[in-house]
């Protein structure tokens, strides 16, 4: 059976896309496709992405991955997340409390604020949301 998707780098036709699922989550739009990989379906439409920044510490950090809500438990996030450990080694991130189960299954654990590069946690601070969301710092060296 031919895989439900494949990872590949993203291009400009999947900024509405890309844009669309961002905005589902209450994040702000991509700030560039630098380093952004889509899981693409069979029609080679966007089911999902990751974005990996790095900070100015060299770590290289999840900033965000999604999964359209149509396609999660399918191992999108998983192989979305796999590729870019195969390719940056150590991850760090500041997961929301309702993905914390998913980085949980992948591995990872909760980590000290101060790994974190500040181009990520700045996100958080001031965010009226902070006590719904519950961030976590995790990384998975
Ligand atoms: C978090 C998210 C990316 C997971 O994507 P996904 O494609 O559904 O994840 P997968 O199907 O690859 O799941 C991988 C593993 O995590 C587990 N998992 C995923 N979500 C889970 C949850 N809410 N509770 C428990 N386990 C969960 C799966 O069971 C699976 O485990 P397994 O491989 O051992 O069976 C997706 O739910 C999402 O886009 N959420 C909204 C955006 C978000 O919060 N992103 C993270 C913050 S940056």
């Amino acid at each position: 059976m031919a895989d439900l998707f494949t990872l590949r780098a993203a291009v400009e036709a999947d900024r509405p896309y890309l844009d669309a699922y961002c905005w589902n989550e209450g994040m702000d739009n991509l700030p560039s496709l630098e380093r952004v990989t889509v899981a693409a379906n069979a029609d080679d439409e966007p089911v999902g992405f990751i974005r990996i920044a790095l900070g100015a510490n060299g770590a290289a950090h999840v900033n965000p991955v999604v999964t359209h809500a149509s396609w999660r438990g399918y191992g999108v996030g998983r192989a979305l997340m796999e590729a870019a450990a195969a390719e940056h080694g150590e991850l760090r991130l500041v997961a929301r409390g309702a993905s914390v189960p998913f980085y949980d299954a992948l591995g990872f654990e909760e980590c000290d604020w101060g790994l974190i590069d500040t181009s990520v946690t700045e996100n958080c601070e001031g965010c009226e949301l902070v006590d719904e969301c519950n961030p976590k710092p995790m990384r998975r060296g």
